[in-house]
């Protein structure tokens, strides 16, 4: 799932950058008035697509396994979940600030947080020295 979170991130950083380039290009030289109304997919693309998203893949990742052999990283299901909610909570929260319809953006908050809970859930029991230093 880690593999996932941080491909996920990777694309967020080129489609989030690239938005930023047109955002620097236009106010320059401006060649489209619309342009502008895509700074929220900017920051949020790149704030939570590309920064948390990859901080929770690194950390899915990297924390200690809890154990040899059947179900190394825990509940792995909760991860999966936290992936399916964070990129659904990123495109709700773009979707919500482009089309200026708040509930929608809070609702894309509110599934960012769950996020980080299902991820948590995960990441929780495998705080602790790693099996080889046991
Ligand atoms: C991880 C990297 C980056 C992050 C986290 C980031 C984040 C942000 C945020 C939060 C805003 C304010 C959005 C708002 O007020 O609604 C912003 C604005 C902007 N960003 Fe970025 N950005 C990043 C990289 C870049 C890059 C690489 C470029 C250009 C190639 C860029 C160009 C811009 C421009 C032009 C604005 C609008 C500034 C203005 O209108 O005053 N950003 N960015």
């Amino acid at each position: 799932v880690s593999v996932w979170f941080v491909r996920a991130a990777l694309a967020y950083l080129l489609v989030g950058f690239t938005i930023g380039a047109a955002l620097l290009w236009n106010a320059g030289v401006p060649f489209a008035g619309q342009v502008g109304r895509l700074r929220p997919a900017h920051a949020e693309f790149l704030l939570i697509g590309w920064t948390a998203q990859l901080t929770l893949g690194v950390a899915l990742w990297i924390f200690p396994r809890l154990r040899l052999g059947s179900l190394p990283h825990g509940r792995v299901g909760f991860a999966w979940l936290g992936f399916g909610l964070l990129n659904a909570g990123v495109w709700l929260v773009t979707a919500g600030r482009v089309a200026d319809v708040a509930t929608l953006a809070w609702s894309g908050r509110l599934l960012e947080v769950a996020a980080v809970a299902a991820c948590a859930v995960n990441l929780w029991g495998r705080v602790r020295p790693g099996l080889s230093q046991m």
